[in-house]
C-alpha cells in the first residue's frame, strides 16, 4: 500500500535538498545555484547543480537529476520506500504503520531475524575456532600466515566436524527451523533431518558495508572439492550487490579500491596494510558492484589471478568499469598466482611497488590484443595497427584520445600521423554507419527535433524560474503542445500548480516512478538557453513560444486525417500562428 501524496510531499518539503545532498557532495554557491563534482559520473569540473528554489539537483554532464528522494535512491541504492523512511525519520515525521502491507511487514521481520541468526552463527563459529575442537581450523588459518588480530578483524571461524551442533545451538536460542533453512545455515532431508550446511570447514562470514553478517563462505582445509561452499542468495544476501571486505575498505581513506577474486586475497592484503582491498563473492564482477564501489571511491586497481581465467575476468571488469566511467589499473601478480601468494612471498614493499607500477587498463587490453598478432610480420603488423586505430576510437574525449594515440604510437613504433589518419577515417566511417539513413538531410531534421525539444524544455525552465510569464505563455501554449509525452505531462501539472498559485518542481518529480523519467523531469527544469547579449527578453520569449507553437501545429497536421474538420482546424491553427508571429511580447 502506498502512502498518501500529502504525506510524501510533507516528508519531501521538510528535507531541504541542500542539507541532504550537502552530506555527500561538497557544494559551492554560484548565484542562486550550488555547484559541485557530480557523484554519479567522473568529472574534474563541477557540473552538478543544486537549486534550493526548485528543491532539485541536476547534472549538466550526465543529465541525472531529481529531488531528495531520487538522490538517495540513486546514491544509496535505496528503494523509494527506504528513501522515504530515512527522510521521514530525519524530519521527525512518523510514518503510519498501517500503510505498509502485511506481506511487507513480514518480510521486514524476516530480514531482521535473518541478520540476527547470521550474527549468532558467526559468533558461534568464531568461538568454535578457539575451542579445542576448532584446533584444525585455527592451525590451518595461522599456518597460512594469518595473525590473531586478522582472524578477529574478519570474524573468521570454524564449523565443527559434527553435523548438527550449530542447529542445536541456534534452536536452543529460540530460532525456528524454517529460519535456519531460509537463511542458508541448515538443510533438511528425510534421512538426516535438519542438519548444518557447513561442517569441517574454516568459515568466512560475509558482511555488508554496514558490518552486518549477510552470508558465509566455508573453505575445506585441504584439497577436497568443492574448495568453497557459499551461502545461497537470501533475503539479506545479494551476491551481485555486495563485496567482501567492503565494511573495512570503506574507511581506508584512499581514493581507490583494490578489487580481487578471493576471500584469502582480501584478507592477506588487509593484513599487509592494504586495507582498501575488496572481492566479489565467488561470482563474476557485476555492474551493481561497480555502482557500490563508486559510492566510496572513483578509481579501481584490479588484482585478479594471473592465470587465463583471471585475465578474462580482468577484461570483463575493465569493460564494466569503463561503462561507468571509472578508470582502472591492473596490478601484475607474476610470477605468483594471486595477491595472497604474492604477499606471502615478497611482502608489503614489493606489493606496493606493483601498485605504483600498475598498468593503465587501455594498455592492458592492448597487451592482450597483441597476442593475436605477429608484430614481425608486415601484414599482421598492419592489421594490428588497424585494430589499434579502432580501439582508439573508443575514447570519446578528443584530448584523451590524442594523448593515448601518442603513447600508443610511441610504444609500438608507429608514425603518430599515420595512426591519427587511420583513427579519423575509422571514426568517420563509424559515424556514417550510425547515421546512414536513406534520405539526405535526415541529420538536419534530427537536430531540428532535438532543438525544438530543447526549446520546449527551456520554456518549462523559464516558467518555473519566472512564473510571471505564465499568463503570456498560457495564452498561446497548451500542455499538449509539448510534443514529448513526458514533457506534456509535466506541463499539465505545472499549469495546474500555477493556476492554483503555487509552484513546486520537486513535487512534480515525485509523481514519476521511474528514476530515468525523474532525471528527464529534472532536465526539464534545468535547461538554459544561451541568448545573444543583444536579444531582448520579450523578443526571446516570443521566438520560443512561436517556435514551440509552430512545431506543435506541424506535428498535429502531419498526423491529422484529411477530413473537412481537420482542414478547418489547420486553417485556424495557421491563422493563429500568423497572428502570434506578428505579436510583440513586452517583459
Ligand atoms: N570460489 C567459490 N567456490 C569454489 C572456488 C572458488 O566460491 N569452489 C570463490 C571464492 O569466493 C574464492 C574465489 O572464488 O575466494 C576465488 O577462488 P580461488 O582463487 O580458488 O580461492 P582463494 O580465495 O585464492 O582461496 P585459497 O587461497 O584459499 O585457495
Ligand atoms: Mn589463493
Amino acid at each position: 500500500m502506498r502512502y498518501s501524496d500529502e504525506l510524501i510531499e510533507e516528508v519531501r518539503s521538510k528535507n531541504d535538498i541542500l542539507d541532504v545532498v550537502g552530506n555527500y557532495v561538497h557544494l559551492q554557491k554560484r548565484g542562486n545555484t550550488y555547484f559541485g563534482l557530480c557523484p554519479f559520473h567522473n568529472e574534474k569540473t563541477a557540473s552538478f547543480s543544486v537549486t534550493p528554489s526548485k528543491q532539485m539537483y541536476y547534472c549538466f554532464g550526465c543529465q541525472k537529476g531529481g529531488n531528495v528522494f531520487t538522490f538517495l535512491q540513486e546514491y544509496e541504492n535505496y528503494s523509494f520506500q527506504e528513501a522515504l523512511t530515512v527522510l521521514a525519520e530525519k524530519a521527525g515525521i512518523t510514518l503510519p504503520e498501517a500503510d505498509s502491507s502485511a506481506a511487507e511487514k513480514a518480510r521486514d521481520t524476516l530480514r531482521k531475524r535473518m541478520l540476527e541468526v547470521n550474527k549468532e552463527a558467526a559468533r558461534y563459529y568464531a568461538y568454535a575456532l578457539r575451542s579445542p575442537q576448532g584446533e584444525p581450523g585455527y592451525k590451518y588459518l595461522t599456518g597460512r600466515g594469518l595473525s590473531d588480530d586478522t582472524l578477529m578483524k574478519f570474524g573468521l571461524g570454524f564449523a565443527n566436524i559434527s553435523s548438527d551442533d550449530l542447529v542445536k545451538y541456534l534452536r536452543s536460542k529460540g530460532y525456528e527451523d524454517q529460519l535456519l533453512i531460509d537463511s542458508g545455515l541448515a538443510s533438511f532431508d528425510e534421512k538426516h533431518g535438519l542438519h548444518d550446511k557447513f561442517w569441517n570447514r574454516v568459515m568466512y562470514p560475509i558482511q555488508d558495508a554496514n558490518h552486518r553478517v549477510i552470508g558465509f563462505g566455508g573453505r575445506v582445509m585441504g584439497d577436497a572439492k568443492p574448495k568453497y561452499l557459499n551461502s545461497q542468495e537470501t533475503l539479506v544476501f545479494n551476491k551481485s550487490r555486495n563485496l567482501y571486505g567492503l565494511n573495512l575498505a570503506r574507511s581506508s581513506r584512499t581514493d581507490y579500491f583494490i578489487l580481487c577474486e578471493g576471500y584469502m586475497d582480501v584478507i592477506a592484503m588487509h593484513q599487509a596494510g592494504f586495507n582498501m582491498a575488496v572481492a566479489s563473492l565467488g561470482t563474476a564482477f557485476t555492474e551493481g558492484q561497480a555502482t557500490l564501489i563508486r559510492r566510496f571511491v572513483r578509481r579501481v586497481y584490479l588484482a585478479y589471478d594471473s592465470d587465463g581465467a583471471g585475465v578474462n575476468a580482468t577484461l570483463k571488469a575493465i569493460s564494466i568499469l569503463k561503462n561507468m566511467d571509472m578508470p582502472c589499473r591492473i596490478i601484475s601478480m607474476e610470477p605468483y598466482k594471486d595477491a595472497d601468494e604474492f604477499i606471502r612471498n615478497l611482502g608489503h614493499d614489493e606489493f606496493q611497488k606493483r601498485i605504483d607500477d600498475a598498468m593503465d587498463s587501455f594498455f592492458f587490453e592492448l597487451k592482450i590484443m597483441e597476442r593475436d598478432y605477429d608484430l614481425k610480420d608486415p601484414g599482421s603488423r598492419s592489421d594490428f595497427a588497424d585494430a589499434l586505430a579502432l580501439k582508439l576510437c573508443e575514447f570519446e574525449d578528443e584530448i584523451r584520445r590524442e594523448n593515448y594515440l601518442i603513447s600508443v604510437a610511441d610504444k609500438y613504433q608507429i608514425a603518430a600521423d599515420q595512426l591519427r589518419r587511420s583513427v579519423i577515417a575509422k571514426a568517420a566511417k563509424g559515424i556514417k554507419t550510425r547515421y546512414e539513413e536513406p534520405k539526405s538531410g535526415i541529420q538536419n531534421t534530427m537536430t531540428t527535433e532535438a532543438l525544438i525539444l530543447k526549446k520546449q524544455r527551456y520554456l518549462i525552465t523559464w516558467l518555473s524560474e519566472e512564473p510571471e510569464i505564465y499568463p503570456i505563455v498560457k495564452k498561446y501554449i497548451e500542455p499538449s503542445d509539448f510534443t514529448d509525452p513526458l514533457y506534456a505531462e509535466v506541463a499539465r501539472q505545472l499549469y495546474a500548480d500555477m493556476d492554483a498559485g503555487r509552484i513546486s518542481p520537486a513535487a512534480i518529480i515525485t509523481t514519476f516512478d521511474d528514476e530515468q523519467d525523474q532525471s528527464r523531469v529534472a532536465e526539464l527544469f534545468n535547461t538554459t538557453l544561451v541568448l545573444d547579449a543583444d536579444t531582448e527578453k520579450g523578443q526571446a520569449l516570443h521566438d520560443i513560444i512561436y517556435m514551440v507553437k509552430k512545431n506543435a501545429v506541424e506535428v498535429r497536421s502531419a498526423s491529422d486525417a484529411m477530413d473537412a474538420e481537420a482542414i478547418t482546424r489547420q486553417m485556424n491553427d495557421k491563422k493563429a500562428l500568423e497572428e502570434l508571429r506578428k505579436t510583440t511580447i513586452n517583459l
